[in-house]
């Protein structure tokens, strides 16, 4: 992987009448050139949250005024724990108070929790609106943001009613990542991690050589971790934009990390915080399968543990810790007739989704919690 950083860059996704751009820069959102390509509309609705809106909520809504007649504002509740069908309702109540039409156009101003609620609802008011996507934290800017998978959290299971449905744009300014807490950015280097096991071992490499910089919310380095990360995204999607085979590798970790965040209680662990760990889970499962070897476990437990991520998993029950997670990951999109199905490392930079059996992933779960 090259050092040269992009001023401006565009990241296609090619999914046919369904493409968009990927657009990636600092101080791009406040920009009204960003917005050329958008469809004309009488109406806009920023949907953000109580913390994103007060900083960036004013210079989105200055660069779309020359564009949109009417632009409204709704702020939702901040946090996973509202991840729901009442926050989702404050979106559609606003919508309707405003009498917004069929071509009002949606712009998801915030971290995933919101990007996800937004393309929700934007699938579903009035049977699909069009949305925007303008990521503000790290992990939204290099997953959740892309790719058009859209939902809301049920006390059951993480991100269990939703739709896919495609952006028109998204819009990556890197200058919103200053004001991210370090345990947000940590929580972005997560998902960044994932793509080199499942992809790119070049992309890991140059990750393990620049963790310290991205740490630090160095711009150039972020520029090329999210332009990096879009791209092997978009080349995923573009194959299998449904998830009937080939995407489910993008969920390295998330099957352990899931179990972790819904067995604690949404918000207690952060979502990247969930993947970091559960990849360290999902690479022991991996060694133990006899695919990756433990030099490739240790490496990847370090890399998890320099981006500020823990490595040790939470006790989720003290009876039967690993029932508990066993019973959680059970209820995994990717489980088929009770059957939980893992991502894990083939070799490196080589994803394989396969069922394990229970007696190798329950000796993972006592390894790994404490
Ligand atoms: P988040 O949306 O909760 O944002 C994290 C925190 O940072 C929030 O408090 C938020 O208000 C704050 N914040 C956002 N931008 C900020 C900024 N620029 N400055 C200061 N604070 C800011 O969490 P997240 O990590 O962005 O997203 C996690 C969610 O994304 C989870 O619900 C997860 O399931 C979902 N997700 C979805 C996909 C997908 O493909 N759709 C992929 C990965 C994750
Ligand atoms: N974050 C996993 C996916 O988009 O498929």
């Amino acid at each position: 992987m090259s050092d040269t950083a992009c001023s401006v860059c565009n990241v296609p996704i090619n999914l046919a009448e369904r493409s968009y751009p990927i657009t990636i820069g600092a101080g791009i959102l406040h920009n009204p050139a960003t917005y050329d390509a958008l469809p004309k509309a009488g109406t806009a609705m920023v949907v953000s949250n109580t913390t994103v809106a007060p900083l960036y909520a004013s210079q989105l809504i200055a660069a779309l005024s020359g564009r949109f007649p009417n632009i409204h504002v709704v702020t939702l509740p901040d946090g996973e724990s509202h991840k729901d069908w009442l926050t989702l309702q404050l979106i559609f109540d606003a919508l309707l108070e405003n009498a917004c039409d069929r071509k009002t156009i949606l712009f998801a101003l915030g971290g995933g929790v919101v990007g996800d609620m937004t393309g929700f609802a934007a699938a579903s008011y009035m049977r699909g609106v069009p949305f925007v996507q303008v990521p503000t934290t790290l992990l939204a800017q290099v997953d959740s943001s892309v790719g058009g998978k859209t939902a809301i959290n049920h006390p059951l299971g993480k991100n269990m009613i939703g739709a896919f449905y495609q952006p028109q744009l998204v819009v990556c300014d890197l200058d919103v990542l200053k004001s991210l807490p370090p345990r947000e950015i940590s929580a972005g280097l997560a998902e960044i991690i994932k793509y080199g096991p499942i992809a790119d071992m070049a992309f890991f490499d140059w990750i393990e050589a620049h963790v310290e910089p991205l740490r630090q919310g160095d711009t150039a380095a972020l520029a090329q971790a999210v332009k990096r990360s879009c791209e092997i995204k978009a080349l995923v999607v573009g194959q299998d934009e449904r998830e009937t085979g080939l995407r489910a590798i993008l969920n390295f970790g998330h099957t352990f990390g899931h179990a972790i965040e819904s067995g604690l209680g949404y918000g207690h662990w952060l979502h990247g915080e969930g993947v970091g760990c559960g990849m360290v889970m999902a690479a022991h499962l991996s060694h133990d399968m006899g695919l990756v070897d433990r030099a490739f476990v240790d490496r990847l437990t370090r890399l998890i543990q320099r981006a500020g991520l823990p490595i040790t998993a939470p006790m989720l029950s003290k009876a039967d810790n690993a029932g508990r997670y066993m019973d959680l990951m059970r209820m995994d999109k990717k489980s088929e007739s009770g059957e939980i199905r893992f991502v894990l490392i083939d070799s490196p930079g080589k994803a394989v989704v396969q069922a394990a059996p229970d007696d190798k992933v329950r000796a993972v779960i006592d390894r790994c919690c404490a």
